[in-house]
């Protein structure tokens, strides 16, 4: 098949072009030239800029692709230009969306009010209510994260009849590339040699569903090559929801870290989010529809993040003085 990938040479989109690729489909990225990858060299390049699809409408339509998977589609707007410029001349399309739609999410991130949604939460779970959630992160208007808001993406994508969509929603993704550094507060502190790592008692509760990086890349790459997906919503995440203390200590396992992870009253630890609501999702669908399953071990997955983390360190120092006070305190 020929596959169009919009973005593509960042964190997902790697892997995701070499799993592609490696299956013998002819993949072509488009992105503005500033985010370099290692891809194979038979992957054509397509340069410009995703928020004036418009402006490349032609030069992507000869590329004539089956399908088109979006990374990037943040906005309604992005949503929009994407089918004004597939319709006619792709077949499908797929969209990265996130777990951060579901009313569970407004609820953990403290943007709705209310009784804890029941988890795992199945695609059919209700949606937030409160939208463009990241705006307060955004410099100005002109910045995409203003009107950030994948619920729009998603109705949009799956709106038109003539360009059926389908839209996957990820979990938080960990791995090589992860430039977020999710892993990084906790490696650090085990590279430190740190011997007790503090959790608030609620966030060592916290469950929260987790995807890494190579398997994700093997979900899209099956719902972008599978024609059974049309019109249809999958949640992407691991089969097991750890909480937060599970989740450091096998971060801490992979890193050989010989320390204690210590739930601590709560109160005494900033955490700004109801954890409360776990974030757990139901994978089922796309195991049982596309026959999903991940494609790296578990253990090896958590190593091989470790590894890029320790070898692309987050920038910031962290400071441990009010942490080994808190300890001292607590007779930690
Ligand atoms: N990471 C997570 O935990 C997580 C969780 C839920 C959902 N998601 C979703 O996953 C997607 C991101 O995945 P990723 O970062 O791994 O994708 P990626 O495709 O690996 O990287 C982003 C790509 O977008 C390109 N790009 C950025 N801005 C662009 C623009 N204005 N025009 C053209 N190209 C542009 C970058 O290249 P250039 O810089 O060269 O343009 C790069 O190729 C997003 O939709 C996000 O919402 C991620």
């Amino acid at each position: 098949m020929k596959i169009l990938v919009l973005g593509g040479t960042q964190f997902i989109g790697p892997c995701l072009v070499e799993h592609l690729v490696a299956r013998g489909h002819e993949v072509a990225v488009f992105h503005r030239g500033q985010t370099q990858a290692p891809l194979p060299p038979a992957v054509r390049h397509l340069l410009g800029d995703r928020r004036r699809l418009a402006e490349h409408a032609a030069g992507l339509r000869r590329f004539a692709p089956d399908v088109v998977v979006d990374m990037i589609a943040l906005t309604e707007e992005d949503a929009r230009s994407l089918l004004a410029t597939f319709r006619g001349s792709a077949g499908r399309l797929v969209v990265l969306s996130s777990g951060d739609v579901y009313r569970a999410y407004g609820l953990f991130a403290g943007l709705e009010q209310g009784p804890v949604e029941p988890v795992p939460l199945t695609e059919d779970a209700p949606l937030r209510q409160t939208l463009f959630i990241a705006r307060s992160q955004a410099k100005s208007p002109d910045d995409p994260m203003y009107h950030y808001e994948k619920i729009r993406v998603e109705q949009v994508v799956l709106s038109d009849p003539s360009l059926p969509g389908t839209a996957l929603r990820l979990p938080m993704v960990y791995g090589p590339g992860d430039y977020q550094h999710r892993l990084y507060p906790y490696l650090a502190r085990m590279d430190a040699g740190r011997p007790v790592i503090p959790l608030d008692e609620g966030l060592a509760r916290w469950r929260c569903l987790r995807g890494y990086v190579e398997d994700v890349a093997a979900a899209i790459a099956l719902a972008a090559t599978s024609a059974k997906t049309t019109g249809r919503v999958y949640n992407v995440a691991e089969e097991i929801a750890y909480t937060e203390a599970e989740w450091v200590a096998r971060i801490g396992a992979a890193a050989g870290w010989g320390g204690r992870v210590v739930a601590v009253p709560k109160g005494r630890l900033p955490v700004p989010f109801n954890t409360d609501q776990d974030l757990t999702m139901d994978s089922s669908r796309i195991r049982a529809e596309l026959g999903y399953r991940e494609v790296v071990p578990p253990a090896e997955a958590l190593q091989k993040a470790v590894a890029w983390e320790r070898a692309n360190p987050s920038a910031p120092p962290l400071d441990y003085a009010a942490e080994d006070d808190l300890l001292a305190e607590l007779g930690l």
